[in-house]
């Protein structure tokens, strides 16, 4: 069997018109959803995440801007900078662009974000509703996991779910939304003593540690579906996923491809996530 391929370029261009459309229809509502992205430093990486999400968002109608600032900059002055926006009724989504420069505490600086603009979710009150099942945002890379298990019409109930990873931002909010939609979640981590024996068990497997062909096809249970969010370069410098891709598609049910996965995926949730902050906002000022 050959597994199919979960195409996350598809499904964001899908999830991009659908925000557009909606985006439009708050602007007829006399509402302007906007994001704010602030970069401190000078990090090459960010400068392309944060050019990425400009381009996302102004293509989808959101207006957005990004804020460069040196990375001299104090910390309290970026505490005073955030301050200002979440007092700014005009600006709806918060973003600033990780890593901070080595003097910024970027626990601090996160919680100084409004938790009601916090679109990336990282906000302990944004981590705390998904964990109690409140509203709040949710990070947007587990988030485009959801979205694309929901594409392929994924019944989660009952299911085993193994989680490679526990960061607060992909593994630990992952492991959550699974366990809201009743799958059985078991999180692995670098202390798993049999990694392989908890992964064969797995129905559903989501990748998320940051090594390259990390999940190998004799882990994996023939049918399961494989999300990969791995972001790794090859020895050709190509960029690949934690999953060894090749060998685990003849095994797997479904298979999320890098590039062209869950990359994606989570560029376009943090337009949903904007556009929610808007509409709540919006509603709210009713
Ligand atoms: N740095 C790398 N990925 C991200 C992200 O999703 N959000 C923020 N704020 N910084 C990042």
């Amino acid at each position: 069997m050959t597994a199919q391929i979960i195409d996350g370029n598809a499904l964001a261009r899908q999830i991009r018109a659908e925000v557009a459309h909606q985006t439009a229809a708050l602007q007829a509502r006399g509402v302007a959803p906007a994001l704010a992205i602030l970069l401190v430093g000078d990090d090459p990486a960010s400068q392309v995440y944060t050019r990425h999400k400009v381009n996302d968002s102004t293509e989808t109608g959101l207006r957005a801007t990004l804020e460069r600032h040196p990375v001299s900059m104090p910390q309290a002055q970026l505490l005073a900078r955030i301050e200002a926006l979440n007092h700014d009724p005009a600006v709806h989504g918060i973003l600033v662009q990780l890593p901070l420069p080595r003097h910024m505490d970027a626990s601090k600086v996160i919680e100084a974000i409004a938790p009601a603009k916090d679109v990336d979710g990282f906000h302990v009150a944004s981590a705390g509703a998904l964990m109690v099942g409140r509203p709040g945002f949710w990070p947007c890379t587990p988030y485009g996991c959801m979205k694309m298990l929901d594409s392929i019409g994924y019944d989660l109930q009952g299911k085993h779910a193994v989680v490679i990873g526990r960061s607060n931002i992909v593994g630990k909010p992952m492991a959550l939304m699974l366990l809201a939609k009743n799958a059985t979640v078991t999180i692995c981590h670098s202390a798993t003593r049999d990694l392989k024996a908890m992964t064969l068990q797995a129905d559903v497997i989501v990748a998320a540690v940051g090594k390259r062909n990390m999940l190998t096809a004799d882990m994996v249970k023939p049918g399961a579906v494989v999300i990969d969010v791995g972001m790794n370069r090859n020895d050709e410098g190509k960029l690949c996923g934690d999953v060894d891709f090749e060998a685990v598609r003849q095994i797997a049910g479904w298979i999320t491809p890098v590039p062209g996965g869950v990359g994606p995926m989570t560029r376009a949730m943090l337009l949903v996530n904007t556009l929610a902050a808007a509409e709540r906002a919006a509603d709210a000022s009713r």
